[in-house]
């Protein structure tokens, strides 16, 4: 075996290791084996890059904080079956690791750890590092409402959903261009470019702020100049050699979604308290759940119609028809 081949073993089982062993904000120090070869700085380089960048994301992050959160407050909403798709250790280890195995105390106290590179990837083998899940489902085992949406339920990160373009209620499925036109070819990863040198998850030009606790996305800012570095992928530049008709497109289209939830926003938080105070049996509530599927449809799905413009724009639709038929 080559050298340069069990450095990355080394570094990237390091990697996983030193992430398991401290969750605290200082960086990791990572031992780099002795001696190495002149000729795998720049493979180092890359490798101690991804893990600071994995260890910035709210992949890695999220989970400590939610964990810290519920041990301080009981009331605080996060439950056992929460953690299936947060956890590490809930994920590969132990999938019936229960919150308060976490908690000060218990037997995965100290592997308080997010979404590791173990979770996503194999090590070993052939090609050293590959993905447990190719295609669309490295991220779509996680960012799915379950498969179906169901009128009158909660949505919860809804890509794949949104993507594949299925229907809910009399809204119809409406596939989106890439899944109808590339579905054996693409998949999230194309768009939110991920690769041995960039592990942040983000499309490229996207900032994101989050709420004081940090696990709350409350916005994202989309730098269209940094996104065009998108297109400029191998991959893409044989169809989108001159990309500025589509981005202003999407940029037109992100805005206009924008402005819609907006608008919308003011009336569902409204009734979402108004509802608290009724009868459960009273035809309001049932109007409201119904109302606020095809919005959080949406909204949780968070791409601003970028995913699934036609789809979104329906559902946005249909959550005004029925939220104005409650006032
Ligand atoms: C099917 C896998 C899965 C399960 C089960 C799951 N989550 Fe998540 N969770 C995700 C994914 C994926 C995201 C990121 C979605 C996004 O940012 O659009 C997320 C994000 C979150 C966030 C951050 C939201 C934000 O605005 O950034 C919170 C808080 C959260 N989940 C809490 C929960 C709670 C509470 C439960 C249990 C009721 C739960 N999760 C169960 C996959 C899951
Ligand atoms: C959320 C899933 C996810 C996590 C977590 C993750 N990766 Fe990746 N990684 C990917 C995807 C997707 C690719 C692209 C693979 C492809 O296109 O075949 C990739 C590619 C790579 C590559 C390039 C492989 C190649 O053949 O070019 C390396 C190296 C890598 N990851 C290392 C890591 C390390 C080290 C960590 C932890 C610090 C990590 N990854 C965490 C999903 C993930
Ligand atoms: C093991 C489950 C899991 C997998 C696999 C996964 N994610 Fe996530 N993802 C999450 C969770 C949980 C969050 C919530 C973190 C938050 O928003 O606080 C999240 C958040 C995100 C976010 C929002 C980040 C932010 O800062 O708000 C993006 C974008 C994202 N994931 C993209 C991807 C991509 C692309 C892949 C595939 C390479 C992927 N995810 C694979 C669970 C997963
Ligand atoms: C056609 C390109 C494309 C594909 C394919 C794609 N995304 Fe996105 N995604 C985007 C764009 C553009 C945004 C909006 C970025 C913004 O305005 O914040 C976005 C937003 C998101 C967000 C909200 C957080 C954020 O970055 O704004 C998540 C989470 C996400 N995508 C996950 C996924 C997952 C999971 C898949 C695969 C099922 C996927 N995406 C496929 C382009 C894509
Ligand atoms: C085989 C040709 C082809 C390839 C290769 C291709 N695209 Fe596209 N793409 C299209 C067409 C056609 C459209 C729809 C026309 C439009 O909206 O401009 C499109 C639309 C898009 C959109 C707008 C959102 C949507 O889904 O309509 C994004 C974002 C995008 N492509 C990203 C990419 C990226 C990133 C790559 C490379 C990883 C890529 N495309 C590769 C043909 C292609």
């Amino acid at each position: 075996m080559k050298p340069k081949k069990l450095l990355l073993i080394a570094l990237v089982s390091l990697s996983a290791l030193v992430i398991l062993s401290g969750c605290g904000k200082s960086k990791p120090t990572v031992t780099v084996p002795e001696t190495p070869a002149p000729q795998v700085s720049t493979q180092t380089t890359k490798v101690s890059s991804i893990i600071d960048q994995v260890r910035n994301s709210q992949h890695f992050k999220m989970f400590p904080t939610l964990i810290s959160e519920k041990e301080k407050d009981p009331s605080f909403d996060y439950e056992d079956g929460c953690i299936s798709c947060h956890s590490e250790i809930a994920i590969l280890k132990d999938p019936g690791a229960k919150l308060t195995d976490f908690f000060k105390g218990g037997k995965y106290a100290n592997e308080r750890e997010g979404i590791t590179c173990l979770v996503c990837h194999n090590v070993g083998g052939e090609e050293m590092i590959s993905l447990r899940n190719p295609g669309w489902k490295s991220c779509t085992t996680c960012h799915t409402s379950g498969g179906t949406i169901t009128l009158g339920k909660e949505v919860h990160h809804s890509q794949k959903e949104m993507i594949e373009g299925i229907g809910v209620g009399i809204v119809a499925t409406t596939p989106s261009y890439k899944w109808v036109a590339m579905k054996d070819t693409f998949s999230c990863t194309d768009c939110h470019v991920t690769n041995g040198l960039k592990h942040d998850f983000m499309v490229p030009g996207v900032t994101v702020t989050y709420d004081a606790l940090g696990t709350t996305r409350t916005g994202t800012q989309m730098d269209y100049t940094k996104f065009a570095d998108m297109f400029k992928q191998d991959k893409c530049v044989t169809c989108h050699y001159e990309p500025s008709s589509t981005i202003s497109k999407i940029q037109q289209r992100q805005t206009e979604i924008s402005q819609k939830i907006d608008t919308l926003k003011p009336k569902f938080d409204s009734w979402e308290k108004k509802v608290q105070s009724l009868d459960p049996k009273d035809p309001k509530v049932a109007q409201f759940n119904n109302a606020r599927t095809y919005y959080m449809y949406v909204t949780s799905d968070a791409s601003k119609g970028a995913h699934n413009y036609a789809l979104t724009k329906s559902l946005l639709q249909q959550a005004e028809i029925e939220i104005n038929k409650l006032n």
